[in-house]
This record gives structure tokens, sequence and C-alpha cells, in this order.
């Protein structure tokens, strides 16, 4: 059998093609031409002929299977045939198409025109083909739409007959207004999440009444072309909005330190691990953009309480908590004082108190403190329960107690363990609180679990800073829940910790993702802002983050529409491990 190349020049396919045209050509040249190549003992001629003969009248009907069969074709040379008479169908197919075409917003409202004006809700899906062409249309209920009612198992079970590429639901609102219900936006999720699932693309979602129409896919690209796209190019709404949730970065220097009262401490004074001080201009910022007139602010993980407290003014009431016993009396000393007092006599009382061997300096001297400190810090805490006229004062003494007390700790800010070396011997000194009495108007301050307080309370923006990951916040700050609590305890181990087992958090076990889920549940609020730090990955397995990135997502989904701000921050962390690479997300979520 000649080879190709034996065969002059001029009478090859390719060149004649080229010289003369498609016209001038067999179909097996033409055939010989696509294949570009033969197989071994078979030019390409030849092996276009044998293809050609065989099927003859049926090439365009050829399957796969029946190109397999031919001695000497394999699965490339088969697809690629195949492909070519499949592409040609097609533009065939439209070219002479009696097929109707959804192509837009507007044949929809055309096809579905009929139920508009029903006084009974109607669910009719639209079941497309790749080209969008109609295969089916189906009414899949009528009565008052409910989530229980339509569910995504009767709308797929339907879609998978027809071999349908997507659908279009559309349903009509008795009601003449065509804003979607809280129930219609549900509905939309789970079919949505489903079709994802089912590969089978939901192109929209349509509600029809006699005041207008809303097309979810024109809400979600509003200004761009409104045509669906079809073949190859489908998008369903998932694919839509995942596209349509950036990541606002944000690189902005905002950190200013505030100034400081001679002889006062402010509330941010203290070392606490995942404190957002340096983040506040970060948070307001977004706020700003969000969340507009808000007269409540909840901070429901409160920890330092520096970021209720930036918001803090006569306009916007606080809603402060957290489920640790220092922090709840430092937050009721900075957010929840509200009658100006003089404790400078008293305070001025406690540095110069007579100090002896005490609770305090028996298990804690000579390892979180010197010897002299622990003494005193026992004895003053002795001493504050004694002089304090009222709960009031009682709190702005522990609480400046707190702050000296960290000051002349001898760790490296928290207390999970102390350093060897005692090198911390300033001698302790209380100072007194910096309060902005004038804007504690009308806070409220808890110390609750916060998926327990969640259920009881209502405000405008919900902002949410748990543990990222398994350190307890009990475990690092036990000496200071001790010593405002004042129970003395039997402490045990070489940490000298208390027994904690009350004070432990969801959020730093397996059952964290569940935590959230239910914490946003319950939520009563416009707007959430989480932040939740990217910490996976660390050679620590303590320090990776507890809930997953695509967890918050779905969650926060649910709830209404988010969006995701970031922004590189180096954290506080203990000192060992590598804080860099570090962005802190802020989640935000406009509930719907
Ligand atoms: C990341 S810190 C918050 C830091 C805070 N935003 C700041 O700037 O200081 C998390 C706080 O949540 C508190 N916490 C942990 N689990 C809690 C729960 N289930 N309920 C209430 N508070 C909890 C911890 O005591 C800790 O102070």
């Amino acid at each position: 059998m000649p080879k190709i190349k034996d065969i002059p020049k001029v009478d090859r396919p390719r060149e004649r093609l080229l010289a003369k045209g498609a016209n001038a050509l067999s179909k097996t040249d033409l055939l010989a031409i696509m294949l570009g190549s033969g197989i071994k003992g078979i030019n390409v001629q030849s092996l276009a002929k044998k293809i050609i003969t065989k099927f003859n009248k049926s090439f365009l009907d050829i399957s796969i299977d029946d190109l397999l069969k031919i001695k000497g074709i394999g699965q490339a040379k088969a697809l690629q045939i195949y492909s070519a008479i499949a592409l040609i169908k097609r533009f065939y197919q439209e070219q002479n198409s009696t097929d109707l075409i959804v192509k837009n917003i507007q044949d929809v409202l055309t096809l579905t025109f009929d139920i508009r004006d029903k006084k009974k809700e109607h669910l009719i899906c639209l079941h497309l083909d790749s080209r969008n062409a109609l295969i089916k249309k189906e009414t899949l209920s009528i009565g008052v739409l409910d989530k229980s009612l339509v569910h995504p198992r009767e709308i797929f079970a339907s879609s998978l007959k027809c071999k349908s590429a997507s659908i279009i639901l559309i349903h009509n609102h008795p009601s003449g207004n065509p804003a979607p219900s809280e129930q219609d936006q549900k509905i939309a999720k789970n079919i949505n999440k489903a079709a994802q699932i089912m590969g089978i693309a939901l192109l929209d979602f349509v509600i029809i009444a006699k005041d207008g129409h809303t097309s979810f896919y024109q809400k979600i690209q509003p200004n761009k072309n409104l045509d669906y796209v079809a073949d190859g190019f489908q998008m369903g709404l998932f694919d839509l909005s995942e596209i349509e949730k950036p990541i606002y970065k944000n690189n902005k220097h905002y950190f200013q330190q505030k100034k400081s009262k001679l002889g006062h401490f402010q509330l941010q004074n203290r070392r606490y691990l995942g404190n957002k001080y340096k983040l506040l201009g970060f948070i307001e910022d977004i706020v700003n953009q969000k969340c507009s007139g808000i007269r409540s602010f909840c901070d429901i993980f409160a920890g330092t309480g520096v970021v209720g407290e930036r918001f803090n003014n006569r306009n916007i009431s606080i809603i402060s908590n957290d489920f640790l016993s220092a922090n709840h009396i430092c937050l009721q000393t900075f957010l929840n004082t509200t009658k100006q007092i003089n404790i400078k006599e008293k305070i001025n009382y406690l540095n110069n108190v007579k100090y002896d061997e005490n609770y305090f300096s028996k298990n804690f001297g000579n390892r979180y403190f010197s010897m002299k400190n622990a003494k005193k810090i026992g004895s003053i805490r002795e001493e504050i329960d004694n002089i304090a006229g009222n709960n009031q004062e009682k709190n702005i003494l522990i609480c400046s107690l707190l702050y000296a007390t960290d000051k002349v700790a001898n760790t490296v800010g928290h207390y999970d363990a102390f350093r060897k070396k005692i090198d911390s011997i300033k001698p302790i000194h209380l100072l007194v609180p910096n309060i902005d009495y004038s804007h504690n108007t009308d806070n409220q301050i808890h110390q609750e679990d916060a998926n327990k307080l969640i259920k009881k309370i209502s405000c405008d923006v919900l902002y949410i800073d748990p543990p990222y990951n398994s350190r307890q916040y009990s475990d690092a700050y036990h000496l200071l829940e001790n010593l405002t609590e004042w129970k003395k305890p039997e402490v045990v181990g070489i940490g000298k910790k208390m027994d904690r087992k009350h004070i432990k958090s969801d959020y730093c076990i397996t059952k964290a993702t569940l935590a959230f889920s239910n914490l946003i549940n319950d939520a009563n609020c416009k707007h959430i802002l989480f932040s939740y730090n990217n910490t996976k990955d660390s050679k620590d397995g303590r320090s990776n983050a507890r809930i997953s990135d695509e967890d918050i997502l779905n969650i926060l989904d649910n709830k209404g529409k988010v969006d995701i701000f970031e922004k590189d921050y180096k954290t506080f962390t203990t000192g060992k491990s590598n804080g860099d690479n570090n962005a802190e997300r802020v989640f935000y979520c406009e509930v719907e």
C-alpha cells in the first residue's frame, strides 16, 4: 500500500483542497484531511475510504462503538470523528431548528404569562437542553409555595428523565408584589445547592406578579448581559454567586496609640491572646461601609472589650459578653460604670496595704511573680472585699488589681506557663481606670455562654470573635480567674491551675462548627461580623483553626449575603509559634 508521501503532491487531499476548494474533494478526501494520519499499514486515504464505504448514508448516525469496531481505529480517532460529526449536526440543527430557545428573562415571561394572574401560587419548571432549547414545561406544584412542598428530589427526578442540562424555576405571587419572600430565598438557595450536586444548572429563579417580576439571575449581575449563555458556558446561580463573592483586601495602616492619662490605665492596656486592638480601624471601616444607622452593637466574645468600646457612644448601646469572670469584671468597669466615683483614695490605700504570706503567695510566689509581689497581690485582693462600698467599687478595684498584676507577671503574656528566671521584679502598683462615664448610658454586660445568651438578645450588629483553635482561654488565664473569684480553690500541677471544667469553650473542640451554626441560627440581628483567622496547617496542632472556611461560608450563606474582608496581620502569639502569613478575616453577613 503506497504511503501518502509516495502519492504525487498534486494528488494529495490537502494540496487539492488548497488549490481547488472543498467541492472538488470527495467525502473520502475530506475525512482523510480530518483524520490527518493513517495507522500502521493503512495510509490515511485508505482508512477514510474504509469508513465512508462501511457507513455510507448512515455516516451521520455513526456511534463511537461503531467506529471502534473498525480495525485500526482506536479511541482517540473514534472520538475525533464522532465529535466532528456532532459539531456539524449541532450547527445544522441550530440553523434549521424550530426549537424554542430560552435566551433570557423575556422568553421566560412569554412562556409563563398564563400564571401571572392566577389566584393560587403555581410553580413551573422549564427543562432545557445544553442549547437552552425547551425540552419540557412542567407544573411542579399548585398552592402556597413551601420549602417542605418543593423538594429538590421531585424537581431533579423529572430533570433526569428529560435529560435536561439546566432548569429555570418560575412561580407567581398572587399578592401582585414580585419581591422575594424569606421563604423564596430559602427555597432558591436549597434548590441551587442540590442543582450543583446533581450537575444540572439552576439557571434562574423567577417570581412573576401583576406589579412586575424578579429574576435572581438579573439580581446577581444587575449591570451585565442578561442573556442566559448556553452551550458549554451555562452558569447556574451557584456559580454566579461564587464569582460575585470577592475578597476585599485591605492593607491600610490604622494603629494609633491612644493617649494615656497620667496615673490612669485604659481598657486596651492588657496583653490578651487574640485581642483586636490593632484591628479596630479595619473593623470600624467595615461597619461604616455596611451597617448604617445602627443603634446597638453586641460584642458576644468580648475578651478585653476593645471592640465594643470602639462603638460605645451616646447613640449606640453596647451588649458586651464574655464567660470568664476576669473579663466580665473589666467589661463592667469600663463599659457599665455610669456614676462617677472617686476611687483614687481606695487605690492609694491598697497600694500601701501591709502584706504577708497568703493563698496567692503560697501557690504563685516565685513562679508567676516575685514572692514579694505575690504576697502583695494576695493581700490586696483580701482587702478589696473589706473596703469596697458596693459592687461598682468592687469591680473597679478588682479590675485595677488585674491590670496591675498582668504588668508584673513573670510570663510571656498568659498563664499557661511561667518563665524559669524571675526577672520581673518591678513592685506592683495599682492605677485608676480611665472610664468614659458619659457614654455608658444604656449598655448591658453579661457573663454567659454566648450560645445561651444569643437566644435572649437582639441587636443591629453582632460581632463574633470566638477562639479560633483548641487553646482554651480558661487555661491561658486561669490565674486571673482565680484572683477575680477569690474562692481559693485547690490548684494543681506545675502551672498551679484550678479546676476549669465549667469554663471550657465549645469553640475550641470538635463541636466548634455545630456551636457556630447554632449561634448564627439563633442570632436576631441585622448585620453579622465574624472574625476568624486562617491559622491552618501550623506545626503546633493546637493552633489550627477549628471551623473550616467552607463551613463558615455555608453557615453564613444560609443567613444572608456574605462578603469577605481580609487584612494582613501579625497575631499576638505565645512567642513560640510563628504567627507570620496570617490574614485576619472578617466575614460580613447582611442578614436576610
Ligand atoms: C478571640 S477572644 C476575643 C478577643 C476580643 N475580641 C478582644 O479584642 O479582646 C475570644 C473570647 O471568647 C471567650 N469565650 C470563649 N468561648 C466562649 C463562650 N462559649 N461564650 C462566651 N465567651 C466565650 C474567651 O474567654 C475569649 O475572651
